[in-house]
Parts: C-alpha cells; structure tokens; sequence
C-alpha cells in the first residue's frame, strides 16, 4: 500500500538532540514500550523479537549492536546494526552480504515519525558503521517489505540502490549502499 507523508516538517534544531544509546540493561526495557502504527505492523518485528534475535545472535559469537534512538532522554526508536552473515539469508549469499554492515532493524514510534528523526537515525547510523567496528567492508546493506515507501524513500536518499535481482517473492527486497 502506498502512503503519503502528511505535511508536518521536521526541524534540523530538533536533530541536533538525536543520539543513539547503546542498548544495556538499563535501558532495554524502554525499547520494549517503542511500537508502530497498526499500518506498519507488517513492516517489522517487535522490537522484542529483535533483542531476543540480538542475544540469540550474540551467543553464537556474531556481532550485532542494538541502540536506543533518543531525543535528548526521550526513546524515540530502535537500530540493531549488523555484521556479515544474518540469519535472514538462506542457501547462497550474495557478494554484498558477506564480510558487510546492514542496517537490520530500524523503527520510529508512532508518535514520533515524520519529524525528521528517521533520517538523523540513518545518518547516525551510516556514522556509527563508517567507524568498521568489524573491521573494513565495501558495503552497507539493509531491505525492507517493496510496499514501505517511507523506508524506501528514505534509504534511496542516502544512495542505497534496490537488488531486484536478488528480491524472492515474499521476502523483503535489498538495498545496498557502498561505503
Ligand atoms: C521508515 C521510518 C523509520 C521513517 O522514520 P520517520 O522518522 O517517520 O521519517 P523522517 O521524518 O525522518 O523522514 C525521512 C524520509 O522518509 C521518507 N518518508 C517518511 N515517511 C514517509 C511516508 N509516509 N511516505 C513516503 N515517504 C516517507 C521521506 O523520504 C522522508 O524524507 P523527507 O523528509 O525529505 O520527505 C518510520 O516510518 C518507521 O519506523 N516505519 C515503521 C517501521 C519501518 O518500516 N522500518 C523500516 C523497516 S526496513
């Protein structure tokens, strides 16, 4: 389904208050309460689910970072950044994949969106995974459900390009952006 961005403007002065958090045991309770509008529920997980995949992810001796999305002390969203091979690839891997970052989870609350406050998320992030916490890659990679037009409106402006080729019906489609 296509959406519309209503026409509330984010302000850059806002922006400059957006800083992701490391997720701990401090705060993970709060990204918990995070969720999105019964229009997007079909776009993603509950961020409960991804923790329990980061923890999962983890135990097996994989990296993976979660961060708390806050406007000064105010949780706005989830970011879970992570590193080579995800459990969401099955049989072969494509190039882009391998030995690279992806953006694997990002949501806004719903009483936070069209502020603005997904594109400094993005911004931050792309930041966050210039400094190669893994080492060196070629490539960030994300995907997302082909009817998110916020999503991929919003990665196609910071150069992810979609890989249709690699798209399987019923699955989300790749994007890719060189770092
Ligand atoms: C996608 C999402 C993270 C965007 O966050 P946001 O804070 O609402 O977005 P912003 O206000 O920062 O807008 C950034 C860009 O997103 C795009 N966008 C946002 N809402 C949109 C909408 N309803 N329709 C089309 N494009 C939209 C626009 O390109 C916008 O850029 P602009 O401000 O220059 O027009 C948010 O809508 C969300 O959490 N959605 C549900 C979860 C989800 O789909 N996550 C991505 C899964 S891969």
């Amino acid at each position: 389904m296509k959406s519309t961005k209503p026409a509330s403007k984010s302000s850059e002065d806002r922006n400059k208050n957006v800083r992701l958090v490391k997720i701990d045991t401090d705060n993970f309770d709060a990204m918990t309460h995070l969720s999105v509008d019964d229009t997007q529920k079909g776009f993603l997980v509950e961020n409960i689910y991804s923790l329990a995949e980061a923890y999962a992810t983890l135990a097996e001796g994989r990296f993976v970072q979660c961060f708390g999305i806050y406007d000064k002390e105010i949780p706005v969203g989830f970011l879970m950044i992570g590193y080579d091979y995800t459990s969401c690839c099955r049989g072969e891997v494509p190039d882009f994949i391998r030995n690279s970052y992806n953006i694997w989870r990002l949501m806004i609350d719903k009483n936070f969106q069209n502020r603005g406050y997904g594109r400094e998320a993005v911004r931050l992030a792309l930041e966050y995974i210039r400094t190669f916490p893994c080492g060196k890659a070629e490539y960030c990679w994300l995907s997302y459900e082909p009817e998110n037009e916020a999503a991929k409106q919003l990665y196609r402006s910071f150069g992810f390009e979609e890989r249709p080729e690699w798209y399987l019906e019923g699955c989300e489609m790749p994007a890719v952006l060189k770092l």
